[in-house]
């Protein structure tokens, strides 16, 4: 006779989750509104103490995903869940780095730290030690007392990041936090975000467009389609990371094609419908398909 323990819920559970906007409908009149699908059935569990990394072209919904997760949007239908909740608004058991650093700029980076602690209460000594000690997690002791204008765009995001981490949420929400830095900086925060993940064992979801930062970083990939925003799948990522310029070796390179072909696929098969659909119909779509192409992708991760 076999038994089976029930498994606990995943960290997050997106259920058949759907996200319209309403947006001005072309060539309809002044005024005309009509429905655009920016997420189309997306399904998928994330697991507690993931790392998954989620890909897709500029519009695809990256965001959209983001800002659901955050609490900020709520579906137009289906659901999503953590530990087995629903999401219905922002919470202190979630952390958001976006691509803008966010600081507040008349607070020293320790006084930025401390302003989600302050909301949840703590208080002023402890509050100081736990920024103090986020910041040494992030590589920024000593630079405590510096106000944002006195630091470089990779040191900013790093406050941002001890900042979310300092409140110890249980998932950490990142919208392509590093898009903006250049390649070097990128790489080392990388290479940070990974240490600090192993170190804390938080559930991540790290939004990219880029396909070496995604394979880099998640434990899967989860890949998508552009309008509607869709699931395409989820590629799990058996990389090892311990040797040196991970990136240079032929594993790297194999997955980075693998996930470079999807999204090509998908680039090709979006243009070619855009192209049949334009010339049958006047969807209101707002942004063309067809400028969604493995130049813009490969360009974009330069
Ligand atoms: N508030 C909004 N109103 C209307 N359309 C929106 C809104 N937010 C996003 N969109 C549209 O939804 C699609 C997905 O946007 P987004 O999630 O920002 O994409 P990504 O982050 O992948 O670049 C885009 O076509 C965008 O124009
Ligand atoms: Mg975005």
């Amino acid at each position: 006779m076999t038994t089976t323990t029930p498994s606990p819920p995943p960290k997050l559970r997106f259920e058949h989750v759907h996200k319209e906007f309403s947006v001005r409908a072309a060539g309809r009149g002044r005024g005309a509104r009509t429905a655009f699908t920016a997420l189309d059935d997306f399904t998928l569990d994330v697991p507690a103490g993931e790392f998954l990394t989620v890909v897709g072209p500029s519009g695809c919904g990256k965001s959209t995903l983001l800002d659901l997760l955050g609490g900020l949007t709520r579906p137009t239908s289906g659901r999503i869940l953590l530990d087995g909740e629903p999401i219905t608004g922002p919470g202190l058991d979630r952390g958001v780095v976006f691509q803008q650093y966010a600081l507040l700029p008349w607070r020293t980076a320790r006084a930025n730290v401390e302003f989600g602690l302050q909301a949840k209460g703590v208080g002023r000594k402890e509050r100081a030690a736990l920024a103090d000690e986020h910041l040494e997690l992030v590589g920024l002791a000593g630079f405590a007392d510096r106000y944002p204008h006195e630091l470089s765009g990779g040191m900013k995001q790093r406050v941002a990041i001890a900042r979310s981490l300092a409140f110890d949420p249980e998932v950490l929400l990142m919208d392509e936090p590093f898009a903006a830095l250049d390649a070097q900086t990128r790489e080392s925060l990388q290479d940070e975000l990974l240490r600090i993940w192993r170190a804390t064992g938080k559930t991540i979801v790290f939004i990219t467009h880029g396909i070496d930062e995604a394979v880099y970083l998640g434990q899967r990939v989860a890949i998508m389609t552009p309008r509607p925003g869709r699931l395409q799948t989820v590629r799990t990522i058996d990389l090892d990371r311990s040797g040196d310029d991970v990136r240079s070796t032929a594993r790297f390179g194999r997955l980075r094609h693998e996930i470079w072909s999807a999204l090509h696929a998908d680039a090709t098969s979006t243009a070619a419908s855009a192209a049949t659909s334009a010339a049958t119909s006047d969807a209101g779509d707002p942004t063309p398909a067809a400028d969604v192409s493995p130049r813009e992708l490969e360009a974009s991760r330069a």
